[in-house]
């Protein structure tokens, strides 16, 4: 029998000429989410699989049909959904939300759900996320939904909608549950089998089902908004006029109601109509009851995440720019061994500045050499032959411009070499050419 290796269905290999996409994500959000103030938090991959139950909901699609669970001895492990259960459960744990407030943390993260694959829908896929923890304000609503924007913004992504919802708290929700149950008890039979137990439990719930009958039934039923009470309706009043305050436009769907049951007040997604039907590109919210849930204080908190391949097919999409990948700096082509011994000491020094330097590593001839250092993208090149060795100085290349160099091969090889960058450096930045430079801040 032949032995299967391909890789899952709904998985993806980054592969390193592509990786410098991936990066250009993760570096701008990373530096947009720093200058926010909030910091990185790594998670383990996999949560005992109640925490999961508990935090996303019983009654979700994810937990009841998506979930990758294990049992392990006696344990139930799942790999992890999504970040935030993780990240709420890893800041209790380790006594965060006893230090100052609000928490603010960031994650990258891959994420598993057993969903049918499509374009834009994996059952591993990469989020970028965050979550904030301590304040009750929506002016922490509108810092969020700002920072999400500005993300986007960054990315150079255009026409991206911005909808947002209140979805209330305990207090509304329970009047909305009853009307929904009224609304939906009239075509019970037409439901889906699921959406019979979300009928009793978490009639929410239906709202957000993916059968085609349950959807269309859903369209005509009773909208949270009209139920808020007090405190939410203030809550949502306020956030819209910040937003609107920052220019951020949106538009209110009283239709968005998630797809995790953790969520309280606002909730929010940016969607996309360029790229399908999986065109939410972020999503997030609060979810005021959740810490206390879990078993901690009561700490107001929210977030969001971005689905990274997402975010990627949307910028194929609209030719956005991405920074340039790294290439190598410097490659000697040698000739024997004590040529060899040389590039290897050089390059050493010239790495631990930072530099990207190469040498044949093949046993290639020196034509076939330099053929290589060209396919590279080599920014110069060096040859190592015996005339060279024995006057000690070696032809530096400009392998764009062709123009040569003489620098000593003693100890004076890395500061020579290094005006060399640095002036071919200005004058790319002269040609606008370095700034989009995915390692601009190391070489
Ligand atoms: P979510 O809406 O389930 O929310 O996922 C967030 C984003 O992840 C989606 O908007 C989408 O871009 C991406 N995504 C979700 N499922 C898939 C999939 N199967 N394939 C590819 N991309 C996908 C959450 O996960 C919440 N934890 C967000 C949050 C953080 N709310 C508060 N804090």
């Amino acid at each position: 029998m032949a032995i299967n290796i391909k890789r899952p269905n709904g998985t993806e290999d980054v592969l390193p000429k592509d990786v410098h996409r991936w990066q250009t994500v993760e570096k701008i959000a990373r530096e947009t989410a720093d200058s926010f103030g909030f910091s990185e938090i790594r998670i383990p991959t996999f949560e005992n699989t109640e925490l999961f139950m508990r935090s996303v909901g019983e009654t979700t699609d994810v937990v009841q049909k998506e979930m990758y669970t294990v049992m392990a001895k006696e344990t139930k492990f799942t790999l992890r959904p999504e970040g935030t259960a993780g990240t709420i459960r890893a800041m209790l744990q380790n006594g965060l939300l006893n230090e100052a407030l609000p928490q603010r943390v960031y994650y990258i993260l891959s994420c598993f759900r057993h969903e049918r694959p499509q374009a834009g829908r994996l059952r591993e896929f990469h989020q970028f996320g965050l979550e904030m923890a301590g304040s009750p304000s929506p002016s922490a609503d509108a810092e969020v939904i700002s920072l999400a924007k500005n993300i986007l913004d960054r990315l150079g992504l255009k026409n991206i909608k911005l909808y947002i919802n209140s979805i209330g708290c305990p207090t509304c929700r329970a009047k909305y549950h009853e009307a929904l149950r009224n609304y939906f008890e009239n075509r019970k039979d037409e439901l889906c089998e699921t959406c019979h137990e979300r009928l009793e439990k978490n009639p929410m719930r239906i709202l957000d089902c993916k059968s085609p009958v349950c959807q269309e039934i859903a369209k005509n039923a009773p909208v949270i908004l009209d139920f808020l009470c007090d405190e939410c309706g203030e809550h949502f009043e306020k956030l819209k006029k910040y937003l609107g305050n920052l220019g951020i436009e949106y538009n209110v769907n009283p239709k968005i109601v998630r797809g995790l049951d953790y969520y309280t007040k606002t909730v929010f997604e940016f969607v996309t109509d360029e790229i399908g039907a999986q065109g939410t590109v972020c999503g997030g919210g609060r979810y005021d009851g959740l810490i206390e849930q879990l078993g901690g204080q009561k700490v107001p908190a929210l977030g969001f995440a971005m689905g990274i391949e997402r975010l990627l097919i949307v910028m194929d999409k609209q030719k956005c720019e991405f920074l340039t990948p790294r290439k190598c700096d410097i490659y000697f082509a040698t000739m024997g061994d004590e040529s060899l011994e040389k590039a290897m000491s050089i390059s050493h020094e010239l790495r631990e500045y930072g530099y990207r330097a190469e040498f044949d590593l093949m046993g290639r001839g020196i034509k076939a050499q330099m053929k290589y250092a060209n396919k590279i993208g080599a920014s110069f090149t060096v040859v190592l032959g015996d005339n060279e060795l024995s006057q000690g100085t070696a032809k530096v290349k400009d392998m764009e411009t062709g123009g040569e160099v003489e620098i000593s091969l003693d100890d004076k090889f890395r500061v020579n070499f290094e005006s060399l960058y640095f002036n071919k450096m200005m004058d790319s930045l002269e040609d606008g050419e370095m700034l989009n430079n995915l390692n601009g801040d190391v070489k």
